[in-house]
């Protein structure tokens, strides 16, 4: 039997190793993304090099070679699916249960090496001959503290505002898997720390014990509210559910994780474990304050912003955003857009596809009367948005401008951005665009970029390939306006080639080849011969970006991996969802 001194001296002792293990963990995380930064930070530095170097070089012979180390990483590790070829393809069960997709080998290594790191913690410091009491005191401990420091990175990883989305370089999408992982990881430690209690207490008594316990003590109430509460955010968060009603998902979701906070602030009073908790609570409301701080700016001021929303053949929208205060776009962004007449206070993210000046007069009828009145008008952008009309509110805002005069409608809107744009196709030689039905809205911009870098050569590009599968051709008219800009560029001709592809023409007179620089073919492209055509005469590096549903990204996916030993090549994917 240890005496009371001893129990005492080794209490303290695991208090002050649980503290030390919370940090590690964080210094971990922090670790690996500082590894990150500087794996990536190399790797943009090699871009700007490339595309330095590359001015007024014709052929850049030097970058079409592959790397042979790095492109046997890029081929087994950093593009590669867990398993053989497939990844953002969803797992479905019917058309309506969606299961989920499978991660990429990367990004299951970072899931495995943090519960792996999780487990170990809560493992290894464990002294398994002590008796029973103590041992099952130090694992509630130690549970409870890996649960509450996790929280940290869980919440930080869940913001749209993650400052490390710019400075890493990481989409969204990857921040959002190891969110869930986390959060997974959150909930079982919560529930290993509950038990760890709860089992000792029954062998003690009864169940009977347990209730009085926990009716007769808010420290215990309280944490045994947590656990409920974050066990509900697992039970109610599953791939099926979220994409289904993701509305009700994101609402549910948000009112427990506040309820879970709550009450473990009140189980933690007290404890060095609250800060943990606090800093937690202090990056959820700096990326709340964040979103709204940017909302005031972008959408208050002499002008609210309006978007004229027009209905479009083939099930899709063009939005064009008038905004209080827009930015200079960039290719890759995308904005959260909120349209209270439709969703209230709902907010859905869609890519920007065009940006433009145009000339706002106060009276839309009045022309100015005389040159200087044009030259003080002021120029304002306006952006653009390409949208497929889907079930919830994309499908509402469809109805509206449908019937509404001239298939047009006007409506107050707000919009949060920009996000994203951490691609640049800048430093590639060769470009090629995969867009599958309304993906090729992220595409557009980089078209007009790279096109117009070409001209003015700032750009390495100088052979650009756009493919689009679409699957009827009234579909063409989506970017038919921007496509005849695009088209009317200067030097358009001598870098960029479009093909079309077709998937359910009606008729064979419906495809024609308008010329030779825009081509449409009925039917599938041949991934792997398009692919190999332009590695044939590939000029510098080649990027190829794709950004359509999970089957062709998945194909693109093989063949570019497949390429990696022959020439130098970079994959880059854009996924609608998360
Ligand atoms: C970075 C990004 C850029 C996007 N760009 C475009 C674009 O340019 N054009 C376009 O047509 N679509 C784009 N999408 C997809 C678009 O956001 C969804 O189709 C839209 O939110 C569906 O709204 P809904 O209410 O009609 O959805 P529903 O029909 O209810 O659901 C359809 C799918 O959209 C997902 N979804 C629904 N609401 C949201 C939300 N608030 N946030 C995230 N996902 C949601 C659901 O999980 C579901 O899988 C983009 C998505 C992302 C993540
Ligand atoms: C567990 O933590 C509580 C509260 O901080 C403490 O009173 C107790 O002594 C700890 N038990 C062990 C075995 O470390």
């Amino acid at each position: 039997m240890a005496t009371e001194m001893e129990k005492r001296e080794s209490s303290s002792f695991y208090e002050a190793l649980d503290d030390k293990l919370a940090h590690y963990t964080l210094l971990a995380l922090g670790c690996a993304a500082a590894a990150y930064y500087i794996w990536h930070l190399a790797f943009r530095f090699s871009s700007h090099l490339r595309r330095l170097s590359t001015f007024g070089d014709q052929n850049q012979r030097y970058y079409v070679q592959a790397h042979e180390r790095f492109s046997w990483v890029k081929k087994h590790v950093i593009y590669a699916p867990l398993f053989r070829n497939r990844h953002n393809r969803e797992l479905q069960l019917s058309q309506a249960i969606n299961m989920g997709t499978l991660p990429s080998r990367f990004h299951a290594f970072l899931v495995v090496g943090i519960v792996a790191m999780n487990v170990a913690l809560c493992v290894v410091t464990t002294p398994y001959g002590t008796e029973e009491d103590t041992l099952a005191g130090i694992v509630r401990n130690r549970t409870g503290t890996m649960a509450t420091v996790n929280l940290i990175p869980l919440i930080l990883m869940a913001g749209r505002n993650n400052p490390l989305i710019a400075m890493l370089h990481v989409p969204f999408d990857t921040w959002n898997l190891l969110h869930r992982w986390l959060g997974r990881i959150v909930v079982l430690e919560a529930l290993a720390h509950t038990f760890a209690w709860m089992v000792p207490k029954v062998q003690e008594g009864s169940w009977n014990v347990v209730g009085e316990a926990i009716s007769g003590s808010s420290f215990l109430l309280s944490g045994f509210v947590t656990t409920c509460t974050l066990t509900a955010l697992l039970v109610h968060s599953p791939s099926a559910i979220r994409h289904a009603f993701y509305e009700t998902f994101i609402h549910f979701h948000f009112v427990l994780a506040a309820v879970s906070m709550g009450f473990l602030w009140v189980h933690l009073n007290g404890m060095v474990a609250q800060t943990y908790l606090l800093v937690a609570i202090v990056f959820w409301a700096l990326e709340r304050a964040t979103r709204l701080l940017i909302l005031v700016y972008r959408n208050v001021g002499y002008n609210s912003t309006t978007a004229t929303v027009e209905a479009l053949p083939g099930d899709a929208m063009r939005v064009t955003l008038r905004l209080a205060r827009p930015w200079t776009f960039r290719p890759g962004q995308h904005i959260y857009l909120y349209v209270p007449a439709i969703g209230w206070w709902t907010s859905h993210p869609f890519s920007v596809s065009w940006s433009e000046s145009e000339q706002v007069f106060s009276d839309e009828k009045a022309l100015p009367l005389a040159q200087q009145d044009l030259l003080r008008t002021p120029e304002k952008e306006t952006l653009s948005l390409l949208i497929r009309r889907r079930t919830g509110m994309t499908d509402k805002l469809f109805q509206r401008a449908v019937n509404s005069i001239g298939s047009r409608v006007t409506l107050r809107a707000f919009v949060e951005g920009p996000y994203g744009n951490i691609h640049s196709m800048d430093s590639y030689g060769t470009v090629m665009l995969f867009a599958g039905g309304v993906g090729i809205t992220h595409h557009v911009p980089f078209v007009r970029h790279l096109v117009a870098g070409f001209a003015e050569g700032t750009v390495a590009t100088r052979r650009l390939t756009l493919v689009w599968i679409i699957q009827s051709p009234e579909h063409l008219e989506w970017i038919r306006p921007w496509m005849t800009r695009i088209l009317a560029m200067d030097r358009r001709r001598e870098v960029l080639r479009i093909m079309l592809f077709v998937t359910r023409p009606r008729n064979t007179k419906e495809i024609q080849s308008p010329s030779a620089t825009v081509q449409m073919f009925p039917g599938r492209p041949n991934i792997d011969t398009l692919v190999a055509m332009e590695v044939e005469n590939q000029v510098g590096a080649m990027g190829v970006l794709v950004c359509g549903n999970g089957g062709l990204s998945d194909d693109v996916r093989r063949v570019c991996r497949k390429r990696q030993s022959q020439t130098n090549l970079d994959f880059v994917e854009e996924s609608f969802t998360w």
